[in-house]
């Protein structure tokens, strides 16, 4: 087939166009050229889906059997590509569980779930504006895979890779007390970038929470599992010292991003219950999230701290907990 990745360039984008390379595909990336060059064999194509013109010329003469869509942070992205890619056999775009009106703090119950109606370039509404522009032009043959947490090698959130980092520099580490039973759920990269390329292949169409199961692990266990994934790697044995939610918030972490997936335990207990019922049915792998951790920490450990998050196509907002507010929570050694 012939595939277009729109954002090939990116995280997830770039997974996807490896996905497809090897399943024999022709493939095509297009980006505005701001976030690198694609992999080999791979056609790039420069422009700003965001101006219809702009992506029409960068178009011109080809077609394309299908599409992934990794690449939608506005409307007008998404309007764009409906009006210049509406005549692929299927189109599969990436959405997020954001696209839910009540998501967070969620639960999801289905995939019928009310979402966004207004239309707003805010991220979630945006979601769910673009996949009604797509879905408008696309007529039954549009995927929407409304992702959950993404983790896996190559994360340029530096989410989870603030936790491994966190657990080299050892010592004692700040971690929640009381989400640590919270059940929680990601989605690795790679499996959702092969699942992408196998659905557009079946021409599947509708709606997928594409996330993992919430059980997966445990807010703890992945802290636990950070911890002994770094093993050996760390400067001086970790050692966690837990805080509960009152004693987090009165010392100004921020929450989801200073300690990272970090919500207070009430938020926390309905965040991460997805009902993936249609993702499993569609076949969307759920590799151990042990594997995604390692997988992340030998692709990590080969870099210098800070070298990893990449802000290269857009910017991302800054994670960890500061030295000072850290500092503060552990109080003096021995607590
Ligand atoms: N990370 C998560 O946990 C998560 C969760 C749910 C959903 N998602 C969704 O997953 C998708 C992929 O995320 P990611 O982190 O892999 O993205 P990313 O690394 O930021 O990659 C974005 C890609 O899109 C390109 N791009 C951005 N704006 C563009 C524009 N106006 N015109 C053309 N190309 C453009 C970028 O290249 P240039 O900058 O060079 O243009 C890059 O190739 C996104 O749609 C995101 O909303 C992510």
């Amino acid at each position: 087939m012939q595939i277009l990745v729109v954002g090939g360039t990116g995280w997830l984008g770039g997974t996807v166009v490896r996905a497809a390379l090897e399943r024999g595909h022709e493939v095509a990336a297009l980006s505005r050229g701001r976030s690198g060059r694609p992999a080999d064999g791979v056609v790039a194509l420069t422009a700003d889906r965001d101006h219809a013109e702009d992506l029409g010329r960068a178009l011109a003469g080809r077609r394309f059997d299908a599409v992934v869509d990794t690449s939608g942070y506005t409307v007008a992205g998404a309007r764009s590509t409906a009006e210049h890619l509406a005549d692929v056999g299927a189109y599969a775009y990436v959405s997020s569980l954001n696209a839910y009106r009540d998501f967070p703090p969620g639960p999801v119950t289905g995939t019928d779930g009310p979402t966004w109606d207004e239309e707003s370039d805010e991220y979630g509404p945006m979601k769910a504006a673009s996949e009604r522009v797509l879905g408008a032009a696309l007529d039954g043959r549009l995927l929407v895979a409304r992702a959950g947490l993404i983790i896996g090698p190559g994360d340029p959130t530096g989410r989870l890779g603030w936790w491994l980092r966190r657990m080299q520099r050892g010592g004692r580490v700040v971690v929640p007390a009381e989400s640590r039973d919270v059940p929680v759920a990601f989605v690795d990269v790679r499996d959702l970038a092969g699942w992408l390329v196998g659905s557009v292949e079946a021409g599947r169409s509708g709606a997928v929470n594409a996330t993992g199961d919430a059980g997966m692990t445990t807010y703890g266990g992945l802290l636990d599992l950070c911890r002994d994934v770094v093993g050996d790697d760390a400067a001086e044995p970790v050692r966690f010292v837990e805080r509960d939610d009152a004693a987090l918030l009165a010392a100004g972490v921020q929450e989801w991003t200073d300690l990272p997936f970090w919500l207070p335990v009430a938020q926390a207990r309905t965040l991460w219950r997805v009902d993936t019922t249609t993702a499993r049915a569609a076949g969307l792998p759920s590799r151990p999230v042990e594997r995604s951790v390692r997988d992340l920490w030998a692709w990590l450990r080969e870099r210098p701290a800070g070298a990893d998050v990449a802000g290269a196509g857009r910017a991302r907002p800054p994670v960890g907990l500061p030295d000072d507010v850290e500092r503060a929570l552990l109080g003096p050694a021995g607590r």
